[in-house]
């Protein structure tokens, strides 16, 4: 956090800028002036966690600052809406953007550097290196969902670890799977960080929190409470005593197909020790469920037998 006057002493490739309150949060834009001023801070003998997002914050990710905080002594948050893992174009055309105001919120929250890349500078004329991890973790839900999704995600949290050469990074359960396989190439590739996995933030009513709920007209935004309504309708189900997948994954995607304008993606029970689909669910399964409301994909999960979730049951 710096002050106003040191705008103008900003390094090559860093910023300071302006936040409502007329605060300022330091803004490093390049990997260059990202990887020195981690190396100083490390120097100085400080550990750094790191909450990678691509912007459009909301309390999910500042949760995760919140938890990054008690992990380290210094915070740093990157946003970048990252290319490589848009498998539909309009998809990241649409993505909601709003630097002002998640600098403003990272500011309140303390973090100590915003890293922001730009494309060309992540990826640049003749880049051609990608991170994949293959096997079980990329074999289902969104992986088959979404041809090259992960392999954009891996890429460039492998880039943003080699920028900001975190001692621990901070990642959301809401996103089980991208949590799963960033932990596996943690471990594949060597990389010296401890990977910390925060719990899914849900609005009062039940859905979680995400960028994308932006996107949501009110109607949609109604709608999507079938996706959290389904999973614990099927929660139910199975603490009843049903432990049959197709059953428990037609529960939920019942619920989301009798709202307009829904289309359902997956609706999977996954075993979580090897993560594969299973055609019996038990404890350690997870109900995964990913749906449209409108264009808006949105996702979600339950871990069968677990907690409940806040939603009001329509019967
Ligand atoms: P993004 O969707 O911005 O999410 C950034 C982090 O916030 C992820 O670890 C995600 O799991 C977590 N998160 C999202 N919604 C949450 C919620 N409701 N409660 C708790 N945590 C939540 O995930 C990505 O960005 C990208 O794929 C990224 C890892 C940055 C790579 O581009």
């Amino acid at each position: 956090m710096k002050p106003p006057g040191k705008r103008g002493l900003a390094a090559p490739g860093r910023v300071h800028n302006a936040a409502p309150a007329g605060a300022f949060v330091e803004s490093i834009l390049t990997v260059k002036a990202m990887q020195s001023w981690s190396r100083a801070q490390q120097h100085a003998g400080k550990r750094i966690a790191f909450v990678p997002t691509m912007g459009a914050l909301h309390e999910g990710h500042l949760s995760l600052v919140r938890l990054a905080k008690t992990k380290a002594d210094l915070v740093v948050v990157s946003i970048f809406v990252n290319p490589t893992q848009f498998d539909r174009p309009e998809d990241l055309e649409r993505y909601p953007v709003s630097l002002e105001a998640d600098c403003a919120l990272l500011l309140k929250e303390g973090v100590d550097a915003v890293y922001i890349p730009d494309r060309a500078g992540m990826y640049p004329d003749g880049f051609a290196t990608f991170v994949n991890v293959v096997g079980p973790l990329s074999e289902s839900l969104c992986a088959m969902a979404r041809p090259g999704h992960f392999r954009g995600v891996t890429t460039v949290v492998a880039k943003l670890f080699n920028a900001v050469k975190p001692d621990v990074a901070v990642f959301g359960q809401k996103d089980l799977q991208q949590a799963l396989i960033v932990s596996r190439m943690i471990s594949d590739l060597d990389f010296d960080i401890e990977l910390v996995v925060g719990p899914t933030l849900r609005e009062v009513d039940g859905l979680a929190m995400s960028s994308r709920n932006r996107r949501l007209s009110p109607e949609q935004r109604r709608s999507a409470l079938a996706l959290p309504r389904g999973l614990e309708k099927a929660n139910r189900l199975f603490q009843d005593g049903e432990r049959n997948s197709v059953a428990l994954t037609t529960a939920v995607s019942e619920e989301i197909l009798l709202e307009p304008e829904t289309e359902v993606d997956y609706a999977d029970v996954i075993k979580l020790t090897g993560f594969q689909e299973t055609d019996f669910a038990d404890d350690g399964s997870v109900l995964a469920v990913a749906a449209f409301f409108g264009g808006v994909r949105l996702i979600d999960h339950i871990h069968l037998g677990g907690k409940p979730l806040p939603v009001e049951l329509n019967d």
